[in-house]
């Protein structure tokens, strides 16, 4: 039997997600397990090499992300779901990349520089931080992956991991790792609802499972062409993220009436507005539903992600014998 091709992805613990995340990456994610083998984790060593001061949230930020994983459609019949630190393998293997990863790598990826001057109230001048590729090739090699669905942000990391697998399969003489391919999340950024990029930190996300009312209160207050002053003015519809929804929520009839209403002043903005929120309200109950069912039953929860673990473990026990046979690490005892 041909293998499936493998999969592997993971996300940091933020917390309860975003549409931003839900159309970014999920729905990728939801998609991709119908075809191919997938794992999925919750990056909580990631999350500590920039959180290590205040590591107090992450545990919680864990299991809300979790319960919003399943809630959406991912399904542990189909995925493999996992927590990185559950499985110390990624660290064992994460020590031995470390041994072959040239310092130079590491110190010119961008995401390290440009992290180093944005986030200026934490120090990130660690060794853990400088580390972090190291540890995210580990986790994507240690399942020998073939994919890797991230954003355009995770670019310089896979291939970074691609360098790493390579060097290691050439110095230790071996095929052990495939080397894994970025597949590209082609989505456009959804804007948060004061038209920047959705981001928890710009305070201008709307969750997947947040209240109708406070949902619908966001999208009555969200920002619109702000040409359009008076009713009677004439808008742009490309200029306003309220239209940037209705392309992912609404029928293309709908699009087309509230476009042209736009461009006419035929249609004022809260009617427009109104549309959308009906749209997202019809969209997202099921998925705030699911995830009440989840809550009250956060045994069954515990035992879907126990049992991930247990395969991912399993998986990573065996490429780490590989792995320790060609380092010239043989079994002493
Ligand atoms: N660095 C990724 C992010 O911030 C999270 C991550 C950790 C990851 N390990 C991974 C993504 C392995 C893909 C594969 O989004």
């Amino acid at each position: 039997m041909v293998r499936r091709k493998r999969i592997l992805s993971g996300m940091r613990p933020t917390g309860r997600l975003h549409l931003g995340n839900l159309h970014g990456a999920l729905e990728n994610w939801i998609q991709l397990q119908e075809q191919y083998d997938c794992f999925y984790f919750v990056a909580d060593w990631h999350a500590l090499t920039t959180d290590y001061a205040t590591p107090g949230e992450i545990h919680s930020n864990t299991w809300e992300m979790i319960l919003d994983w399943l809630s959406v459609g991912l399904d542990p019949q189909k995925c493999t779901l996992f927590i990185q630190s559950e499985v110390k393998e990624h660290s064992e293997l994460y020590l031995l990349l470390g041994m072959i990863t040239p310092l130079p790598w590491l110190e010119r990826n961008p995401t390290y520089k440009e992290q180093q001057q944005q986030i200026t109230q934490k120090d990130l001048a660690t060794y853990g931080f400088l580390g972090y590729p190291v540890l995210q090739a580990a986790d994507i090699i240690i399942y020998k992956a073939n994919g890797v669905p991230v954003g355009k942000d995770q670019l310089p990391h896979v291939e970074l991991t691609r360098e790493i697998a390579r060097r290691f399969n050439f110095m230790y003489n071996c095929e052990v790792f495939p080397i894994p391919d970025a597949l590209l999340t082609e989505v456009p950024v959804l804007p948060g609802t004061d038209g920047r990029k959705m981001s928890k930190s710009y305070g201008n996300c709307i969750f997947i499972t947040e209240s109708p009312e406070s949902i619908n209160e966001k999208i009555l207050r969200m920002m619109t062409d702000p040409q359009r002053v008076r009713r009677t003015d004439k808008g742009d519809p490309e200029l306003s993220p309220v239209f940037a929804y209705h392309k992912l929520y609404s029928s293309q009839e709908e699009i087309a009436e509230v476009a042209h209403g736009c461009r006419t002043a035929g249609i004022g903005c809260i009617d427009c507005k109104k549309i959308l929120i009906k749209n997202v309200f019809a969209r997202l109950n099921p998925i705030r539903e699911k995830r009440l069912e989840l809550e009250a039953d956060i045994d069954t929860v515990r035992e879907v992600i126990l049992a991930g673990t247990d395969k991912a473990r399993r998986q990573s026990v065996e490429t780490m014998r590989e792995v320790r046979e060609v380092v010239g690490l043989k079994a002493q005892f």
